[in-house]
């Protein structure tokens, strides 16, 4: 595996493999990599020639400077479990390399960022847009995959896609969880023996949620998972929505064939951990 930092290195190797016609996947992280992130890494190695990946922590999507400076940063794991997942370039710089003096360009998603996470974390979509569509342009990349754990984040970059006019394949990928149910995330490693025990509860409330969905409204799926929460002292729920698979919407009667999803983000132990539940 060839470990690139420099932007120029990394063109250098990209262009060579475009000029032999490879296909490219990518799977662009913030690193403190876990088996989530290796299912991604393993389409990535089987759908395409080449597999890139990039370990960046990526300073301009953060909108609080605790959560940035706490992101777990765990480089020689990462490259193991890059290595072991047959990656063939892995990308990373540092800051200066990605940013350095160049503005920060300032994206904008209508309705698709006025919800959920948008509204918690002004600014954050925009960030990610903007390393994003940096790693699309110098990987080259035919495909580019992400995890529906963060299923806003996807519909933003397949918007930016659209605004930037990019020929990349974006593929959503199912969340992948531990044993006990709880989705893999770099922030788990942040929650306390006793927190790790009661974050699985998140999934469970919201599989108890969906088994009933046919007998209950969207409203009063919306009360049972809130309630279900406040039951559980050791929980804050910041959002629990239920939207249109597409649009993100907010939804409160279903139409014919529509797609639906709730999307939560609940705070444990000091933690924020988000999660999703497809209904229809
Ligand atoms: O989902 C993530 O880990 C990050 O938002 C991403 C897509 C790697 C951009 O920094």
């Amino acid at each position: 595996m060839k470990i690139c930092r420099t932007v120029e290195e990394l063109l250098s190797n990209v262009n060579t493999l475009k000029q032999s016609n490879k296909t490219i996947g990518l799977v662009p992280t913030m690193g403190a990599l876990h088996n989530g992130h290796a299912s991604l890494f393993v389409r990535a190695r089987k759908e395409n020639d080449v597999f890139i990946s990039s370990v960046f922590v990526n300073p301009v999507q953060f909108n609080n400077k605790e959560d940035f400076e706490k992101y777990p940063r765990t480089e020689e794991n990462d490259i193991r479990l890059l290595e072991e997942n047959g990656c063939d370039i892995v990308f990373i710089p540092t800051a200066e390399e990605v940013y350095g003096n160049e503005e920060i360009e300032e994206f904008h998603f209508g309705e698709l960022e006025q919800v959920m996470e948008g509204i918690q974390r002004p600014g954050h979509f925009s960030g990610v847009a903007n390393i994003v569509s940096r790693l699309f342009i110098w990987t080259m990349a035919d495909r580019a995959y992400f995890g529906e754990k963060d299923y806003q984040q996807i519909a933003i970059i397949k918007d930016m896609v659209r605004q930037k006019g990019f020929n990349i394949e974006i593929v959503p990928c199912p969340i992948y969880r531990d044993e006990d149910g709880l989705a893999t995330s770099s922030r788990n490693m942040r929650l306390s023996e006793d927190a790790r025990k009661i974050a699985p509860k998140i999934h469970q409330i919201l599989l108890n949620s969906f088994r009933q969905k046919d007998n209950l409204s969207i409203n009063q799926i919306q009360a049972y998972v809130e309630d279900e929460f406040k039951k559980i002292k050791e929980f804050e729920l910041e959002y629990f929505c239920i939207v249109d698979d597409t649009t993100l919407q907010p939804v409160k009667q279903r139409q014919i064939n529509q797609g639906i999803v709730g999307c939560i983000a609940v705070w444990l132990d000091g933690v924020r951990l988000i999660d999703i539940q497809r209904y229809w």
